[in-house]
């Protein structure tokens, strides 16, 4: 298999093209697929030239461990060491948007350059159809980080990750509008408590709920405990300011429940007129995109809620935001 730079990308249609992306998995191809958080860019987990592929078509600067997906428990519980916490939350919500990191089972088939070196996994049964179907099909786990360019906002939708990536991957199996809209929830289950590595579509109340203890919220801007909390990650192009209370005329602005609707603005969108939660997620990555793609030289945010959702929202939000010095 050559780099993955000017290749022909193949643009396949869920079910029709299953098949033929399961096959291209098999040979060591990249295919972007989608799940219910966001489109991955999969490759055979276990098949370490496949892998290196991926950090190469999406301009990864360092070896970050990457998620492997999985079909159902037992396949994870053969890749990883399940203890009853991680159990009881991969019960509770797999499939579904819940990435456990676990210590490495032996009988783990996953290359090291998946889990950059590491001694644990990241694992994950998503929540979709298609993705599914693939996983069931391929009969391995496959390796998939969020469909884009390194540093840039996840794709939820298969024209943004021909945006970002045509030329650069075998295929991409189109899917539809991803559902979730952000990123899986992290939690680690290794030694001690569980932490909750990155915020995403399970909530924490959800956790806790399930776990029956309050969890400690880490601080993104600590020391990096998963490489993918790299502070400045979801970036527009465009410079983001949190918690715009106003708009300008030569700004774009994200809205959120109506909070600057009559505000000028080059161009506004609302996450959720009505103020939904879910809604304003499921939204998110395409609308910084539409913003982005605007031509403003900011994009003027309103606050959103931190409860629920709103805290992956608005760890999104100030990644988005951060000074970008990577
Ligand atoms: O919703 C999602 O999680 C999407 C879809 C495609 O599944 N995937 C995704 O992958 O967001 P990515 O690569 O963009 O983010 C994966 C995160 C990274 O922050 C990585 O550092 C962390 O998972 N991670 C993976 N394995 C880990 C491990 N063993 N220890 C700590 N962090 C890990
Ligand atoms: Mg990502």
């Amino acid at each position: 298999m050559q780099l993955p730079s000017n290749i022909a990308t193949r643009h396949l249609t869920a079910p029709e093209g299953l098949t033929e992306a399961a096959q291209t998995l098999a040979k060591g191809g990249l295919v972007a697929f989608p799940t219910e958080t966001v489109y991955g860019l999969g490759a055979d987990a276990t098949d370490g030239e496949a892998v290196a592929r991926i950090y190469a078509a999406k301009g990864r600067p360092s070896f970050n461990p990457l998620i492997a997906h999985v079909a159902d428990l037992a396949a994870a519980e053969s890749e990883g060491i399940f203890n009853a916490q991680a159990r009881a939350l991969a019960q509770a919500f797999w499939p579904g948007p819940l990435t456990l990191v676990v210590p490495v089972a032996p009988t783990g088939s996953v290359s090291t350059l998946a889990r950059a070196g590491l001694d644990s996994i990241g694992l994950r049964v998503p929540d979709h159809p298609v993705a599914l179907a693939l996983l069931k099909a391929v009969g391995k786990p496959v390796a998939a980080p969020s469909a884009n360019r390194s540093g840039r906002v996840s794709p939820t939708r298969a024209d943004h990750v021909a945006g970002d990536l045509d030329g650069r991957m075998e295929a991409i199996l189109d899917g539809g509008a991803t559902q979730v809209g952000v990123e899986s929830t992290i939690v680690a289950c290794l030694d001690g408590e569980p932490r909750i590595l990155r915020p995403g579509g399970v909530t924490r109340q959800a956790i806790e709920a399930v776990l029956g203890r309050a969890l400690p919220v880490e601080e993104a801007s600590g020391a990096v405990i998963a490489p993918g909390m790299l502070q400045s990650h979801y970036a527009p192009h465009s410079a983001v300011m949190l918690e715009a209370g106003k708009g300008a005329a030569d700004a774009a602005i994200l809205d959120f429940h109506r909070q600057l609707a009559g505000e000028p603005c080059m161009m506004r969108v609302d996450l959720s007129e009505g103020g939904d939660l879910l809604e304003a997620a499921a939204r998110l990555f395409d609308a910084l995109r539409q913003l982005d793609a605007s031509g403003a030289a900011r994009i003027l945010v309103a606050s959103v809620p931190k409860e629920g959702l709103g805290e992956a929202i608005n760890d999104r939000l100030a990644r988005a935001a951060a000074p970008r010095d990577l």
